[in-house]
């Protein structure tokens, strides 16, 4: 994947940094995903009332729109330490074990990319999650036996980008499963000016808004152009991000008034053009780009889904009208009894 792609919603280690400085610590604070707030405000004050651990929480949605935020919120409000790993990281059961055989009675253990855990390393999760122990094996071969050992009541809070990507016996054993969605640019309008307060960046409404509308849905990209215009709008301009200095900035880095960039629109172009809108699948589209799938999956398509410019039918993906019209290409005519292509298809 382009390491220098801006608008990339992964993160990157120089994010990872701002991130810790910016991160709400509470529900009250945190902007935006109004339903998942409500319902955890909900989960978490009865949690509290009945003095139980909060049970194991699922949080999916595409990168960068704050899970592992959320997650810390989860254990500040309940007054728990916040254990912090990822599925990739667990690489043998005997990791998880050490894992939870540390942690104390009701913390958060937070695993992201729950998606990437192994088989054998989520066989000792089943248990831990279920009845708070795991089975240890002792020994190898004939002499081998298995002990169990107790747990602390604790919170698995797990994230991944995609809810599918779980197993079944693992999606099974959360109690809580919420679904994060893409921002609207009125709420990250209100995260870039609170980051900008807190990194006393100077910004005005208008370029604030200018920011979120191109921000594609995501803070993680907000917080990131924030930088990015700073730096424009203290050499080219007075130093104060204003709609000016901010489309400046981000029409230098090729982001369009969408927030698309230059691989959101070669995957519209290569539709249009090389397949006739579509329907073109999956795997064709990651060769022709030279993007993995999953990336196309999980970072491109829910944003150009969101905007409306792409549908994905049974037989592959399609481009809709409004991806020609934005790219300024001519759409197809449409046949027959004035059916458009869009009412053809959902995007859910
Ligand atoms: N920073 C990143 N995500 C945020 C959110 N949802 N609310 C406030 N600040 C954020």
């Amino acid at each position: 994947m382009d390491e220098e792609r801006t608008l990339t919603p992964e993160l990157t280690q120089q994010d990872a940094e701002i991130e810790l400085s910016l991160r709400p610590k509470t529900l009250g604070e945190y902007i935006g995903q109004e339903k998942a707030k409500e319902n955890l405000a909900i989960y978490i004050e009865a949690a509290r009332r009945r003095g139980e651990a909060l049970d194991h929480v699922l949080l999916y949605g595409p990168p960068g729109l704050g899970k592992t935020t959320l997650a810390g919120i989860i254990a500040n409000a309940l007054g728990v330490n916040f254990r912090v790993t990822s599925g990739p990281a667990i690489e043998k059961p005997g990791d998880l074990a050490a894992l939870l055989t540390n942690l104390n009675e009701g913390d958060v253990l937070f695993i992201d990319e729950i998606h990437r855990l192994s088989r054998q390393v989520e066989e000792v999760l089943y248990p831990a999650m279920e009845d708070n122990v795991i089975d240890i094996i002792i020994g190898k071969g004939p002499s081998a036996r298995s002990i169990r050992l107790d747990l602390p009541r604790f919170t698995l809070v797990g994230a991944t980008t995609r809810a599918g990507q779980l197993s079944a016996p693992l999606r099974d054993r959360f109690g809580v499963i919420l679904r994060l969605e893409l921002y609207a640019p009125k709420e990250l309008g209100l995260i870039v000016r609170r980051s900008a307060g807190i990194l006393g960046i100077a910004i005005d409404g208008d370029g604030a808004l200018e920011l979120a509308s191109r921000s594609r849905g995501t803070p993680r990209i907000a917080n990131r152009l924030l930088k990015r215009a700073r730096d424009f709008a203290q050499v080219v301009g007075d130093g104060t991000i204003t709609v000016e200095s901010a489309q400046t900035a981000l029409n230098s880095m090729e982001i369009d008034e969408l927030g698309l960039d230059l691989i959101d629109r070669r995957l519209l172009t290569v539709m249009i053009t090389q397949y006739n809108g579509g329907p073109v699948g999956l795997e064709t589209l990651a060769a022709v780009v030279g993007e993995e799938s999953v990336t196309i999956e999980d970072v491109y398509e829910p944003y150009l889904m969101q905007i409306g410019f792409l549908g994905r039918t049974p037989r592959g993906r399609v481009a809709t009208p409004m991806a020609y019209a934005h790219l300024g290409l001519r759409a197809p005519q449409t046949e027959g009894g004035g059916q458009t292509t869009l009412e053809l298809y959902s995007n859910h």
